[in-house]
C-alpha cells in the first residue's frame, strides 16, 4: 500500500493543572508559544515544521483529547475519509484546527480521537528569529531540554488488536514491532507511517478502560541531550519515572516522566531506521519482555498500569 499518512502529530493534551503544565512545557521542555485561543496554548519545538505540535488545553482531567494525523495529500484524504466511515468511526468534517485545512474526525476502534489533515500552515519565524541555515525551520532554543518536535505517542487499548489492524488495514500504517503473549494475545504493537521504528504505539491498559494516553514523545538529537534533560528534570522538581536508558523494543533511548498535569511524557533519540520494504516485524514473547529494556534494566510497574487520563486506584 502506497503511504497514506505522512507523519503522526500535532497531539492536545489535557491538563488539570494548566498554568503549572504551560510552564513545565516551556520553561523546562524548551518549547515555544504560538499562540493563545480560549483554553487552549498551541506550542512548538524548534525543529517542528508546522507552526505548532502540541496544543495544551485547561480541563478538568488529564489524557489525549486529539491526535492529529498529516495525510500525504487531499486525494488521499478525501479517500481515507471515505474509507474510515464505512468502517463505522468517522465523525465528520470539521474546520481545521489553528493553521491548518478542512479536517476529517474519527475514533480508532478504542475511542481515541483522532483528526485527519492534509493542508497545514509552515512555521516562518518572526523578523530577527530566522535560523542561519534555511533547511531549519526556527532558531535553536537554548532553554531547558529544547526538544526539537514531536516524535511519537503509546496509547493505551482494552485491546491493542482491534486499533493495529484499523491503523494497518485502513490507515496504511507499518507494524514493526509488536509483543505476542504466552496465550496468544497482543500486548503491544509498534507501527510507523514512515522508517523510523515506533510513530505510533498501542500497548495493553491493565485497566481495559478506553481510550487513555501512555505517553507523548519528544525528540532530541543526542543522548547527551537526553541525559541532560533528566538533570534539568531533577533540578525542576519534574517526577522522573524511568531514568533514561535504552528501549529493547524499537531501540529508543529514553527519559520518562510525569508533567504537572498528570501526563506520562518522554524525551527521546535514536531508534532503529526501517530501510527495506518487506522487513519483517519482530515479534518479542512474554519471556523476552521479562527481561526487561536492552541494557537489562527492569521497568518500573508503574510503566504498565499508569495512563491518562487515571482511573480509580491508579494514582
Ligand atoms: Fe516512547
Amino acid at each position: 500500500m502506497a503511504p497514506r499518512i505522512a507523519h503522526l502529530g500535532p497531539i492536545e493534551l489535557l491538563t488539570p493543572r494548566f498554568d503549572a503544565s504551560l510552564a513545565f512545557f516551556v520553561e523546562v521542555m524548551g518549547m515555544e508559544v504560538e499562540a493563545q485561543e480560549g483554553p487552549s496554548t498551541y506550542l512548538r519545538g524548534w525543529g517542528d515544521y508546522q507552526r505548532w505540535s502540541l496544543k495544551l488545553t485547561a480541563a478538568a482531567t488529564s489524557g489525549m483529547a486529539m491526535l492529529g494525523l498529516r495525510a500525504t495529500g487531499a486525494d488521499e484524504l478525501g479517500r481515507l475519509a471515505q474509507e474510515i466511515d464505512a468502517a463505522g468511526l468517522g465523525e465528520g468534517w470539521h474546520d481545521g484546527d489553528l493553521g491548518r485545512g478542512d479536517s476529517f474526525r474519527f475514533r480508532d476502534p478504542d475511542g481515541h480521537r483522532f483528526e485527519l489533515y492534509a493542508d497545514c500552515e509552515r512555521y516562518v519565524p518572526p523578523p530577527g528569529r530566522e535560523p542561519a541555515l534555511k533547511s531549519v525551520p526556527g532558531r535553536y532554543v537554548g532553554r531547558g531540554c529544547a526538544v526539537k518536535r514531536l516524535d511519537h505517542v503509546n496509547l493505551l487499548a482494552a485491546d491493542v488488536r482491534p486499533s493495529r489492524d484499523f491503523c494497518v488495514d485502513v490507515l496504511g500504517y507499518r507494524l514493526y514491532e509488536r509483543i505476542e503473549l504466552d496465550d496468544g494475545s497482543e500486548a503491544g504493537a509498534w507501527m510507523s507511517a514512515t522508517i523510523a521504528a515506533h510513530e505510533l504505539v498501542y500497548t495493553r491498559d491493565a485497566h481495559g478502560a478506553h481510550g487513555r494516553l501512555h505517553h507523548a514523545a519528544f525528540w532530541v538529537d543526542t543522548r547527551e541531550e537526553c541525559l541532560r534533560a533528566a538533570d534539568i528534570w531533577l533540578d525542576a522538581g519534574v517526577q522522573i519515572e524511568a531514568a533514561p536508558s535504552k528501549h529493547a523494543i524499537a531501540q529508543g533511548f529514553f527519559l520518562y516522566g510525569i508533567e504537572p498535569g498528570g501526563n506520562r511524557v518522554e524525551v527521546t533519540t535514536g531508534g532503529r531506521l526501517v530501510y527495506a520494504p518487506d522487513e519483517p516485524c519482530v515479534v518479542w514473547t512474554e519471556a523476552e519482555r521479562a527481561k526487561g529494556q536492552a541494557w537489562g534494566v527492569q521497568t518500573v510497574p508503574s510503566f504498565h498500569t499508569y495512563g491518562t487520563p487515571p482511573v480509580d486506584g491508579d494514582a
